[in-house]
């Protein structure tokens, strides 16, 4: 196992009805804005819940972060926090409006051009607004994470940026807020889950056994749990799991210590910035092509997820890696999402367009061995048509 540090302040607060914990996470005398995405979060009823639970403190409101959130909007709800003197930020939404609240904690006492920030992966950022959110989606683990991804629409650019300064204070996790999901949703939440945990597992053996089998655990509980959603939407248990599974999947403890990929994302990122499909599904499309082009240095610990994740036992080496491949793409299908980028009416067009822009953006040495050039990145879209 590699050397590692663990940090995560983050206080969760899970479970149906802890909307109200907010009257004890959030500062009596702070000047409160809470951010949302469309308009979910109003039409659920959720909102007013957040409202009565905030009491008598003053709030205001900037709804409009949209799915993949960008500079663009963000930027104004940075000049509404500057113009009222807002003090705490409350996001409420999915991964979009947590990932847009922490750009603007981080943009708001940023000095300089704010989209720098991404330039510099947030390593340049210094200070930091107080924040908390409610998690209305669960997919991306940004409730427990120190992790943002803004869109730049005007450069068509999707970038990350991470920081210890923009863990949230707080996350409430009340999974009934999940049942007003659109199946579309639910899908792209199991699937993300999905990939995080693959991009911290399926990479090199370094004899992390807690994280190997914490991680199969979680994959094997999503391959459950996925299908059983989908039937059973209104089962609070299974709401409840999945909830904790996507926090659990990307809250950094189970990639203490290991190597990373992020191949898979990072690829995936150029697909919506330039195609606009929802960030699961890109991921969907990416993974099974980048395991089998991959599959000779990921040899080892693709093996062990055939057995121990799929209790893969029939055939050789190269056919159980092939099942497991196979496994996932079905997983992933099976959940309502494709796995080719014919299925969204792109073609070869679109591979070269896409290698464009991983190199514009420097994305030229991906994978846990840098190895994934844009000619591997190539031969991987290329597979995914
Ligand atoms: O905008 P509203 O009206 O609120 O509707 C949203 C949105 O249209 C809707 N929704 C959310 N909660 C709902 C609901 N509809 C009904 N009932 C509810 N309870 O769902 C739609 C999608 O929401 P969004 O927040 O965009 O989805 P998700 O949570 O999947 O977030 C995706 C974003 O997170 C980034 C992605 O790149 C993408 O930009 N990621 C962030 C990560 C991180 N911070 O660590 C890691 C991930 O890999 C991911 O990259
Ligand atoms: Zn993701």
């Amino acid at each position: 196992m590699f050397n590692f540090d663990y940090y995560n302040p983050t206080r969760i607060s899970f479970g149906a009805g802890k909307i109200q914990d907010l009257d004890k996470l959030v500062p009596q005398d702070a000047k409160v804005l809470v951010l949302l995405g469309g308009s979910s979060a109003r039409k659920t009823g959720t909102l007013d819940e957040v409202k009565r639970a905030l009491g008598q403190r003053e709030s205001l409101e900037f709804s409009g972060i949209e799915p993949n959130p960008s500079y663009e909007t963000l930027m104004q709800a940075v000049a509404l926090v500057k113009a009222q003197q807002i003090d705490f930020l409350l996001a409420v939404g999915g991964g979009s409006v947590i990932d847009g609240t922490k750009f603007v904690a981080a943009a708001a006492m940023f000095d300089g051009e704010p989209w720098d920030i991404l330039l510099n992966w947030g390593a340049n950022v210094t200070q930091a607004m107080p924040f908390g959110s409610v998690l209305t989606l669960p997919a991306t683990g940004s409730e427990m994470n120190n992790a943002s991804v803004v869109t730049h629409k005007a450069l068509k650019a999707k970038l990350p940026f991470r920081n210890d300064l923009v863990y949230p204070q707080f996350s409430i996790l009340d999974p009934t807020k999940t049942f007003t999901l659109p199946e579309r949703q639910v899908a792209n939440g199991v699937v993300d889950a999905f990939v995080h945990i693959t991009e911290q597992y399926l990479t090199y053996p370094v004899n992390a056994a807690v994280q190997d089998r914490f991680a199969e655990g979680l994959l094997q509980t999503l391959i459950e749990l996925g299908p059983q959603v989908l039937r059973n939407p209104g089962d609070y248990d299974i709401r409840a799991n999945l909830m904790w599974v996507a926090t659990t999947a990307l809250n950094g403890t189970l990639g203490t210590g290991v190597p990373h990929d992020w191949a898979t994302h990072m690829i995936g990122h150029e697909l919506t910035a330039l195609y606009d499909i929802d960030h699961a599904r890109t991921l969907a499309l990416v993974l099974p092509a980048l395991l089998t082009v991959t599959q000779a240095k990921k040899r080892e610990k693709l093996l062990q997820y055939a057995s121990r994740v799929w209790h893969i036992t029939d055939g050789s080496d190269d056919d159980k890696i092939a099942a497991a491949i196979d496994n996932t793409r079905n997983f992933f299908e099976a959940m309502g999402i494709a796995t080719h980028l014919s299925a969204y009416n792109l073609g070869a067009e679109a591979v070269d367009a896409v290698i464009a822009q991983l190199q514009a953006h420097g994305m030229v040495a991906l994978g846990e061995h840098q190895d994934v050039d844009l000619a591997m990145s190539r031969d991987i879209l290329t597979l995914a048509l």
